[in-house]
């Protein structure tokens, strides 16, 4: 039988949503929000979404439930060279400067920061070995991080189906995946070699001590789920996980320009980036 998700249900859903994940649930989503839960409701057999809230509070094994009902909140859309206005000026302008800066013997490390299941991580491997960057062994460390396990998890697995290359051809895909025998695609070893993945929550503090001060930073797609104050929290984490002088990416409908970051603001065709300026302010 159904379970209805009332009133205050559903403010105190939304609020701890965006406490904790930061993501905006106005109420005309509030018929989606109970359908994303429902299946946790049901499975932990629990009479009420309060009482599922109360679970995810208090529960001793709050922690597991959580990982089991995140991949419901999320949406993981992505697909390799998304966006490619942006993924021109990194290969023609951001990563020859790093090179440059970074000298030989250098190691670049780049960010794909709300990674989904892996497309923008290996993107980015893949960009940098067309480009002949960072080529020597070492030289390159991807890093993919997510807030959701079960996209890191397929994420490592590292195998697409059809629509994972929706903006790439079949030749270029040829170049940098195994077909495997159930019709899917799998990433080829060079390519898979610098990315690594591990799961971090973007509007949480600290989240960047983990992966280091990073020289280019992906964050697209991600902030559009994002309320004010959440904006806020990962503008300013990305600003710590940036080394100076490192660059950031957003997707084409985010920006930051009401964030009081002191991010310097790029224009290029087609693109825009955010960059941590070389010498501190
Ligand atoms: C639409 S996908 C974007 C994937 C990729 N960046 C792209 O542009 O194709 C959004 C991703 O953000 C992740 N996400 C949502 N909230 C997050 C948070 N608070 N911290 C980290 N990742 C989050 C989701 O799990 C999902 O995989």
């Amino acid at each position: 039988m159904a379970v209805a998700l009332s009133d205050e249900e559903f403010r105190m859903w939304a609020e701890w949503l965006g406490e904790e994940l930061g993501h905006r649930w106005g109420p005309e989503r509030r018929e989606i929000l109970r359908t994303r839960l429902e299946p946790r409701r049901a499975a932990l057999g629990l009479e009420s979404f309060d009482a599922l809230l109360f679970h995810l509070r208090f529960h001793p094994e709050r922690e597991a439930e959580r990982a089991r009902l995140v991949p419901h909140l999320t949406n993981n859309e992505s697909y390799f060279f998304r966006e490619r206005g942006s993924l021109d000026v990194i290969r023609d302008e951001v990563l020859p400067e790093l090179e440059e800066r970074l000298g030989p013997g250098g190691q670049a490390r780049l960010l794909s920061a709300a990674c989904a299941a892996g497309e923008e991580a290996y993107t980015l491997s893949i960009l940098a070995r067309e480009a002949g960057r960072f080529t020597a062994p070492g030289a390159l460390r991807v890093t993919g991080v997510d807030v959701d396990p079960a996209a890191l998890e397929r994420a490592r697995a590292g195998t697409y189906t059809e629509h994972a290359f929706r903006g790439t051809d079949a030749a270029w895909r040829a170049r940098f995946f195994d077909a495997r025998d159930d019709g899917g695609w799998e990433v080829k070893p060079a390519v898979r070699a610098p990315v690594r993945f591990s799961d971090a929550n973007l509007v949480q503090d600290g989240w960047w001590r983990a992966v280091g001060p990073q020289h280019l930073v992906l964050c697209r797609n991600v902030m559009i789920y994002f309320d004010e104050d959440a904006v806020l929290r990962a503008a300013r984490g990305l600003w710590e996980a940036l080394a100076p002088g490192g660059y950031l990416f957003l997707g084409h409908a985010e920006s930051l320009r009401h964030v009081p970051v002191p991010f310097e603001l790029h224009r290029r065709p087609g693109a825009l980036f955010y960059r941590r300026p070389l010498e501190a302010a």
